[in-house]
């Protein structure tokens, strides 16, 4: 157990080593004890977390707001179109000033090819820690979420498969963040990792090769696949989710072209049935019903996304006492 985590930024977890991640996992979990047995533990009192926001949210905002407040603090919630950011407020500025009224930054900007150099820039320049809620790049509070619902449901995921694949989903070009950071961080753990996605739907490829090595390392599987139904054989946990063709056309209609070309990625019961009985279905959420996934698997026996979704509390509490503690 690493305890030594005070003023750590959480950019992605990669940053942080495997005994940093479990410790963690830990205090997650204890902190998940201690709410269902109604203990209270204010481990923040009157300390202040800013939450920046330049991109949407329910799960994310709704989170980390319960979370602080759980742990005796406060989260001050900033809408980036309400700031004096638009009127020149730069990186540095937001993070040498939000870090002088405040004990942590928290950050969600998915702007493609900026937001994670912003919260760089922030981070850079603040004297406490900062947190990503999301970027282009990374989505860590989710991996560390999901990472604790495969525990939770499956004990030690060593040796377990993971399907991480696109779906299809023509509303809005989400962000790659969320799978680039599953696929970094299921391998560590000793996870099978199958990414399955069609040609015009890469990852990074930097990310993907630091996945693979991540997999080398622990003795894992990693395999890059382009078939839908292919990825569901025999797979412990199917992660299937749409997002944009950032890495093959900056133009938006030309991307939804290419998301119509595959409107057959979509799971079904089928598809879980191929899987097995045993295996789960996770999505962070949201998700567009009867076209990512039917209503009948997200509802069904084999889902666990509430579970997902409630462990973005558990993990960002430990997040927050171990860092702004
Ligand atoms: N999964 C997730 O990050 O949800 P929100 O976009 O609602 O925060």
């Amino acid at each position: 157990m690493q305890t030594h985590l005070k003023g750590r930024d959480l950019i992605d977890l990669q940053e942080w080593t495997k005994d940093e991640i479990e410790t963690l996992l830990d205090v997650a979990f204890e902190l998940k004890r201690e709410r269902a047995l109604g203990r209270p533990h204010p481990l923040l009192r009157d300390k202040v977390l800013a939450m920046l926001f330049f991109f949407s949210s329910t799960r994310t905002r709704a989170s980390f707001e319960a979370g602080m407040a759980q742990l005796g603090g406060h989260a001050q919630f900033i809408e980036s179109r309400t700031t004096q950011i638009a009127h020149g407020d730069t990186a540095k500025e937001i993070g040498e000033i939000l870090g002088r009224y405040n004990d942590g930054i928290a950050i969600r900007h998915c702007d493609w090819g900026v937001g994670n150099e912003y919260i760089r820039g922030v981070a850079e320049a603040s004297r406490v820690p900062v947190l990503n809620m999301q970027c282009d790049v990374y989505h860590p509070h989710q991996a560390l979420a999901d990472l604790m619902t495969i525990v939770e449901h499956f004990g030690d995921p060593r040796g377990k498969t993971a399907t991480i694949s696109w779906a299809h989903d023509p509303s809005y070009l989400k962000p790659i963040s969320a799978p680039q950071s599953l696929v970094l961080l299921l391998p560590r753990f000793g996870m099978n990792v199958r990414l399955v996605h069609p040609p015009e739907f890469p990852l990074m490829s930097d990310i993907v090769e630091v996945a693979r090595e991540n997999a080398r390392a622990a003795h894992a599987g990693f395999e890059v696949m382009d078939d839908f139904d292919a990825g569901f054989a025999g797979s412990d946990v199917i992660y299937a989710k749409s997002w944009g063709a950032m890495l093959t056309t900056t133009d938006e209609s030309e991307d939804l072209r290419l998301i119509n070309k595959y409107a057959g990625w979509m799971t079904d019961e089928r598809h879980m049935k191929a899987a097995g009985e045993d295996a789960v279905f996770m999505h962070p959420l949201p998700a567009d019903r009867n076209v990512e996934v039917t209503d009948a698997v997200i509802d069904g026996p084999q889902s666990i996304v509430y579970d997902q979704a409630e462990n973005r509390l558990h993990g960002q509490k430990a997040v927050m006492a171990l860092t702004m503690g």
